[in-house]
């Protein structure tokens, strides 16, 4: 690969604002060869507009756009090519089918073939040989993925891939994006749930109006979670005795089980529950749904104003 210090994507003060309204405000991003960089927002808090930056669609108001490399602008054509991508709201050829539409994209990457084309179709069950015209929104979908990595892209761009998707498919799609992972390849993906990327993203950053209001790495957010214990005793125990514990940040009483909410370590809480009968311990994971709301806060302005 060509891009510096193993860097694929990186933005520097990138700012877009359409006349007076916001855009994008200064975002400074980097993506590193061979990660899934999930890139999070509530609708209208700017992941197209940052993906149209990054493909050279739309020009910046201010900063920079480097991929694989290069300014966004400049990119020379073979670069380019080395990209995939998905766009938000996919304008297919509709009276093709699936498969002359990516015969034609091969043409234009100058391929020899159709590549990885005809697995990732069988495994996403993209049905190829219908007009696009005549295929669901989730079928479509499909295939537009597979246009996306049919060439085993240094640096694949989706913007809501899995929207649409069906569970299973889904699954089978995100398998295929840690293969693409494991090839070291690299994949910026955009989504407006955490669900879509808690299992596939190294890092995410989360928009909120035009600016990335946190960059971490997925395992660091979840540190940052709170953690519930139930803890099922044989009789009614007194919650003072855990509410006053360093680690517990609240507790719940019901009947003679205990809901803790606990930051760290549990290692105090299981010594003083051990002086008492204990019939069933449930900790739940982390919960990073809620670490991830806080930051989604505040953002009644973007609702519904999402292209
Ligand atoms: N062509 C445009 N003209 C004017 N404003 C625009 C244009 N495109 C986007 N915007 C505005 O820029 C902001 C960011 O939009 P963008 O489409 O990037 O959000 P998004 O995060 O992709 O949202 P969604 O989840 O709905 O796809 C929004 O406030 C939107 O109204
Ligand atoms: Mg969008």
């Amino acid at each position: 690969m060509t891009e510096a210090n193993g860097v694929v994507v990186r933005t520097r003060g990138l700012t877009k604002s359409y006349g007076t309204k916001r855009g994008i405000v200064d975002v400074d991003l980097e993506v590193h060869a061979g990660e899934i960089f999930g890139y999070l927002g509530p609708n209208g808090s700017g992941k197209s507009t940052t993906i149209r930056l990054l493909l050279d669609l739309i020009r910046p108001t201010h900063g920079t756009a480097e991929v694989l490399g290069h300014d966004a602008h400049n990119a020379p054509l073979e670069l380019k090519r080395q990209i995939g991508f998905l766009p938000g709201e996919m304008a297919l050829y509709e009276r093709m089918t699936g498969r002359d539409m990516l015969r034609y994209f091969a043409y234009l990457r100058g391929m020899s073939d159709l590549g990885d084309a005809d697995s990732l179709a069988e495994r996403l069950e993209a049905d190829l040989s219908r007009p696009i015209r005549a295929l669901s929104r989730g079928n479509k979908q499909k295939v537009g993925i597979v246009q996306a990595l049919m060439h085993r892209p240094a640096l694949a761009i989706l913007d809501e891939p899995s929207s649409g998707l069906d569970p299973l498919v889904q699954q089978e799609f995100y398998r295929i994006l840690r293969e693409v992972r494991a090839d070291g390849r690299t994949v910026f993906l955009s989504s407006h749930v955490l669900a879509e990327v808690e299992h596939t993203a190294d890092r995410v950053a989360i928009l909120r109006q035009g600016h990335p209001a946190v960059i971490s790495g997925l395992a660091e957010l979840k540190a940052q979670a709170l953690r519930k214990i139930e803890l099922y005793f044989s009789a009614p125990v007194s919650p003072q005795e855990f509410s006053r514990l360093p680690s517990v940040r609240g507790v719940r009483v019901e009947n003679s089980m205990l809901e803790l909410v606990v930051e760290g370590m549990v290692d105090d809480i299981i010594k003083v529950a051990s002086r008492y009968r204990v019939e069933n311990v449930i900790s739940r994971e982390q919960d990073l749904e809620e670490v991830f709301l806080t930051y989604y806060h505040d953002n009644t302005e973007d609702v519904g104003e999402g292209t």
